[in-house]
C-alpha cells in the first residue's frame, strides 16, 4: 500500500517539525520552503517557559504548555542522534524585580501561580544574586521556576533539517501562493503569519506581532548567566537566554506594526538598557545581532492545530511559544494525518481545534484516532492506509 502524501508549507520550527515526524510515522512527505532564514523561528529565543509566559486567561495554553515541556527531553534527545546537539537546556529559570513595584508585581505572580499548583519559590535579592551573582547588586527579590527551560533555537532548526534528511523528507524551494495546488493527498499549512495568506478560512485568525531581540556573546572572562533570567525593570519585561556557547538573547518587543520587520533604534535601546540594568556586565559583551521576527498571534491567544476543511491542516498561531509547542504540535498533526503516535491529550487537541471559530469551522474534520473524517473513515485510507 502506497503511503500518504503530505505536502508541509513552512520551514519553521513547526512545519519542520510535523514534516520530522509525519515521515517518521511513514509519511511520504514533501516540506515546501522558499526562505528558511527569515522566519521567526529563527529569531526567537528558544524559552520552553509555559509557566513565566502564563497569562491569567489563557489556562489552557499553560496546561498544553506544561505537557509541551515534558515532551521535550525526548524530542531533544531524538534530535541529538542526528549529530547535532540542539541545545537544550533544563537549569530553570529566574525572575527578577528591580523596583519596589516590580516585587509586588512578582508577589502577586507567585501567589497565582502557587494557586495552579506550580513550582515557584519566592526568593530575596541576595538569594537571586546567590544563584546568579552577574545579577546587578539593585536586584530587590525574585522567584526561581524551575520548570521553564530553553533550547538554542538556530542550533534546534539545524537539528530539524539534519532530521528531515535522515526520514527522506523532500524539500522544494518554491514560493507557494494562494490558491494552493500541491500534488498531496493532505496539505499542512504551517507558515507562521503568512498563512492566513494561504487559506482563507484564516482570516482575520491570525496576525503578526513583531518581536524584536539583540544576540550578544561574552568574552571569556566576562561574568554570564547560568539560567534564563526574566525581569520586571520599572514594570517593563525583558528576558535574558544564555546558552553554553556564551552566546545570550535578550529580548523582546511586542508591536502590531503588520509584516513590517524593521528593526528600531528605540527597541534596541529599550532591550539594551533594561537588561544592562540586570546584568551589568552585558557592557562588555560583543553586540553580534539585532533581529526582528513575526510572531504569528492567534486572536484568542491559542494555536490553530488541525483540520480548517477538505485535505487541508493548519499549524499556527503559536503567537509567543512556537518553539515551546512544536512537539506537541507535530504529534497531534501527525496522529490527525496518520493515526500513528501517542493519541493527542483531547483537553489539549480541543484547545488548538481551528474549529472553535466558525469561520474555521466550515468544513472540519473529526479529530478522533487516525483523524477519523466526519464519515469516520480514517485519512490514510482515502489512499489505502499508510505504509
Ligand atoms: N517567547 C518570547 C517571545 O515571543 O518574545
Amino acid at each position: 500500500m502506497s503511503a500518504v502524501r503530505v505536502a508541509v508549507v513552512g520551514g519553521g520550527v513547526i512545519g519542520l517539525s510535523c514534516a520530522w515526524q509525519l515521515a517518521r510515522a511513514g509519511a511520504d512527505v514533501t516540506l515546501i520552503e522558499p526562505d528558511p532564514a527569515q522566519g521567526a523561528s529563527r529569531i526567537a529565543a528558544g524559552m520552553l517557559a509555559p509557566i513565566t509566559e502564563a497569562h491569567p486567561t489563557e489556562p489552557a495554553l499553560l496546561a498544553a504548555g506544561r505537557r509541551a515541556v515534558d515532551a521535550w527531553p525526548a524530542f531533544a534527545a531524538d534530535l541529538t542522534s542526528t549529530g547535532i546537539d540542539p541545545g537544550y537546556r533544563t537549569t530553570g529559570t529566574l525572575v527578577a524585580g528591580y523596583s519596589a513595584d516590580d516585587v509586588a508585581a512578582l508577589d502577586e505572580l507567585a501567589a497565582r501561580l502557587a494557586t495552579l499548583g506550580l513550582d515557584v519559590e519566592r526568593l530575596t535579592g541576595t538569594a537571586c544574586r546567590r544563584s546568579e551573582p552577574a545579577l546587578a547588586p539593585g536586584v530587590r527579590g525574585g522567584l526561581s521556576v524551575p520548570g521553564d527551560h530553553s533550547v538554542d533555537n538556530r542550533a534546534l532548526l539545524r537539528a530539524l533539517w539534519a532530521a528531515l534528511e535522515v526520514v527522506g523528507v523532500h524539500v522544494v524551494t518554491d514560493t507557494v501562493e494562494a490558491p494552493l495546488t500541491l500534488d498531496a493527498d493532505v496539505m499542512v499549512l504551517a507558515a507562521g503569519a503568512w498563512t492566513p495568506r494561504l487559506t482563507p478560512t484564516l482570516a482575520g485568525l491570525v496576525r503578526p506581532v513583531r518581536g524584536e531581540n539583540v544576540r550578544l556573546v561574552a568574552g571569556r572572562h566576562t561574568p554570564v548567566l547560568t539560567r534564563t533570567v526574566r525581569a520586571l525593570v520599572d514594570g517593563r519585561g525583558v528576558y535574558l537566554v544564555p546558552r553554553t556557547t556564551g552566546e545570550l538573547v535578550v529580548g523582546a518587543t511586542q508591536d502590531e506594526v503588520g509584516f513590517d520587520r524593521t528593526v528600531t533604534a528605540g527597541g534596541v535601546h529599550r532591550l539594551l538598557t533594561d537588561a544592562r540594568r540586570v546584568l551589568p556586565s552585558i557592557d562588555e559583551y560583543a553586540l553580534v545581532e539585532t533581529s526582528a521576527g513575526l510572531r504569528p498571534m492567534s486572536t484568542d491567544g491559542a494555536p490553530l492545530v488541525g483540520w480548517v476543511g477538505g485535505d487541508t491542516l493548519v499549524a499556527t498561531g503559536h503567537g509567543r511559544n512556537g518553539i515551546l509547542l512544536a512537539p506537541l504540535t507535530a504529534a497531534i498533526i501527525t496522529h490527525l494525518v496518520t493515526g500513528a503516535g501517542h493519541t493527542p491529550d483531547a483537553a489539549v487537541a480541543g484547545a488548538f481545534a481551528p474549529d472553535r471559530f466558525p469561520a474555521a469551522a466550515g468544513t472540519s474534520r473529526a479529530t478522533g484516532p487516525g483523524e477519523a473524517d466526519a464519515a469516520g473513515v480514517p485519512r490514510a485510507a482515502h489512499r489505502g492506509g499508510g505504509r
